[in-house]
C-alpha cells in the first residue's frame, strides 16, 4: 500500500494513501491526533474527503458528474427520474420488472397523513415553501415510527421510500397553501413527476393534463439536481444521519443547509438577480459589483466548489432552457440577458482566473419560471430531487460498518484558562 509521510516537529510518521476506483487518492490521518498530538486543518473542506462512497463522482477540471458511473448527460437524454432514483439506491439501472415494482411502490407512498395537512395552517400564506418543508419533513418523524429504525435495512428501505415519494405531495402543498387552493390527493395513475405537476398546478374544479413538454423538463430538472457527492446539505445529511437520528430529522436538516443561497437557495438568488439585472446594457455594472471586494454581491448561480470547469448540469440546462421556452411558445428576456451575462463573464479575467462558470442554479430557474412555478418554490423543488441522493447518501453512511459519529475538532484561539472574577471586582 502506497504510503505518505507527515513530519511534526521533526519526527516523521507514516500514513497510508488509500486510492479510489477513480479520481485522487486520500491520506488516511484517523490516526494522525494519536500518534502526532496535532490535528489537520480545513475549514470548508476544501482538501478533505470525509467518506468513502460509491454514489456520484465527480471531476471538477474535466467537467464530468457520473451516478454509479453514467454520465449525468446521458441519464438526463436517455433516463427518468425514477430510473435514477432506483440507480441510486441501489447500484444498477433497473430491469423493467424491477423499475415497474419501484415505480409502483414509490406511488403507493406519495399519500401524507391527514394530520400534516394540519401542520400547514400553522404557517401564514406568505411563509416561504423552504420555511414549511423544513417544519412538515422533520414532523414526518412523529408518524412513521414504524420505519425509524435504522439498523433495519428493511426499515430503512421503507423511509427512504416514503421521503422519495412524500417530497412531491408536500412541495405541492407548500405551493398551494400559498396560493389560497385547496390541497390535490395523488394520482396514482400519473407518473412521479405528471403527478407532481397535477398536485402543483391542477385544480379540484377540473380535469389536469399532463403536458408532455413540461413533465418531460421537471423530470430532465430532477434528474439534474438528485445528487452531487458531498455538497453542503449532503454532509450536512450525513453528519446528522451519523448521530442516529432518523432519516426524516436527517432530511430536513438536508433541506434547511440546501436553502441557503450559497448553496440550493442559488436557483431562487439567480433568477432574482437576472431580473433585477433586466435588461444586458445594465451586464457591466453586476459585474463590476461581483468582482468588489468590498461588495458582498456575488454572481449568482456561478462558480463551484468543485468545477473548475462548466458544471455540466448548467450545460444541459442550457440548452434545456432554450427547447422548453420554444416548445411552450415562450420568450423570456431573462434567458437572453442569462446568456449575455454567461458570455460576459467568460471573457473577464477576474472570472477566468478564478475558474468560475454557471453552475446548476444559473439556468434552472428559466425554465422553472416558464413552467409557471414563483421563484420562491425554486429551492424546494431542488430539495424534492436531492431527497433521492440524500437518503441513498444517508443508507450507504448507515450501512457502511466502519461508519462512527461524525465529530471534527478545532483550532482553538480564545482564552487559556483563567480564574472567575466576582462581579463587585470587576
Ligand atoms: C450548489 O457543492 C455542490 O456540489 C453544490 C451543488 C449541488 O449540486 O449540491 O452543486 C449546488 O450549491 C451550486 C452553487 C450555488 N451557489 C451559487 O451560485 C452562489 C454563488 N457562488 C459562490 O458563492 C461560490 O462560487 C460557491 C459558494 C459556489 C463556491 O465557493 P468557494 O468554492 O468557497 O469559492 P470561494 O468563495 O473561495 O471563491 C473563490 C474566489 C473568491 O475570490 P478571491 O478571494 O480569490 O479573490 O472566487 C470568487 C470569490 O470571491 N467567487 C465569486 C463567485 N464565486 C466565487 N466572485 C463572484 N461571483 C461568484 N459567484
Amino acid at each position: 500500500m502506497a504510503e505518505s509521510t507527515i513530519s511534526v516537529d521533526g519526527k516523521e510518521f507514516k500514513t497510508p494513501v488509500l486510492s479510489g476506483s477513480t479520481g485522487p487518492d486520500v491520506i488516511d490521518i484517523r490516526k494522525l491526533y494519536g500518534q502526532t498530538g496535532v490535528f489537520t486543518y480545513d475549514p470548508g473542506f476544501t482538501s478533505t474527503a470525509s467518506c468513502e462512497s460509491g454514489l456520484t463522482y465527480i471531476d471538477g477540471d474535466a467537467g464530468v458528474l457520473l451516478h454509479r458511473g453514467y454520465p449525468i448527460d446521458q441519464l438526463a437524454e436517455k433516463s427518468s427520474f425514477m430510473e435514477v432514483a432506483y440507480l441510486l439506491l441501489n447500484g444498477e439501472l433497473p430491469s423493467s420488472d424491477e423499475y415497474q415494482k419501484f415505480t409502483k411502490t414509490i406511488t403507493r407512498h406519495t399519500m401524507v397523513h391527514e394530520q400534516l395537512a394540519t401542520f400547514f395552517r400553522g404557517f401564514r400564506r406568505d411563509a416561504h415553501p423552504m420555511a414549511i418543508m423544513c417544519g412538515v419533513v422533520g414532523a414526518l418523524s412523529a408518524f412513521y415510527p414504524d420505519s425509524t429504525n435504522i439498523n433495519d435495512p428493511v426499515e430503512r428501505t421503507i423511509s427512504m421510500h416514503r421521503l422519495i415519494a412524500k417530497m412531491p405531495t408536500l412541495a405541492a402543498m407548500a405551493y398551494k397553501y400559498s396560493i389560497g387552493q385547496p390541497f390535490l390527493f395523488p394520482d396514482n395513475s400519473l407518473s412521479y413527476t405528471g403527478n407532481f405537476l397535477r398536485m402543483t398546478f391542477g385544480v379540484p374544479a377540473e380535469d389536469y393534463v399532463v403536458d408532455p413538454v413540461i413533465e418531460s423538463a421537471m423530470d430532465k430538472i430532477f434528474i439534474l439536481h438528485a445528487d452531487h457527492e458531498q455538497n453542503a446539505s449532503t454532509s450536512t445529511v450525513r453528519l446528522a444521519g451519523s448521530s442516529g437520528a432518523n432519516p426524516f430529522a436527517c432530511v430536513a436538516a438536508g433541506i434547511a443547509t440546501l436553502w441557503g443561497p450559497a448553496h440550493g437557495g442559488a436557483n431562487e438568488a439567480a433568477l432574482n438577480m437576472l431580473r433585477e439585472i433586466g435588461t444586458p446594457d445594465r451586464i457591466p455594472e453586476f459585474i463590476a459589483r461581483a468582482k468588489n471586494k468590498d461588495d458582498p454581491f456575488r454572481l449568482m448561480g456561478f462558480g463551484h466548489r468543485v468545477y473548475k470547469n462548466f458544471d455540466p448540469r448548467a450545460k444541459v440546462l442550457s440548452v434545456a432552457a432554450t427547447e422548453v421556452l420554444d416548445k411552450l411558445g415562450i420568450s423570456d428576456p431573462v434567458l437572453d440577458t442569462a446568456r449575455e451575462l454567461e458570455q460576459f463573464a467568460l471573457k473577464d479575467d477576474y472570472f477566468i482566473e478564478r475558474k468560475l462558470y454557471p453552475n446548476v442554479d444559473f439556468y434552472s430557474g428559466v425554465i422553472l419560471s416558464a413552467i409557471g412555478f414563483p421563484t420562491s418554490m425554486f429551492t424546494a423543488l431542488f430539495a424534492l430531487a436531492r431527497t433521492v441522493g440524500w437518503v441513498a447518501q444517508w443508507n450507504e453512511m448507515i450501512a457502511d460498518p466502519e461508519q462512527k459519529i461524525g465529530r471534527p475538532r478545532q483550532l482553538y484561539t480564545g482564552p487559556t484558562q483563567r480564574d472567575y472574577v466576582a462581579l463587585e471586582n470587576r
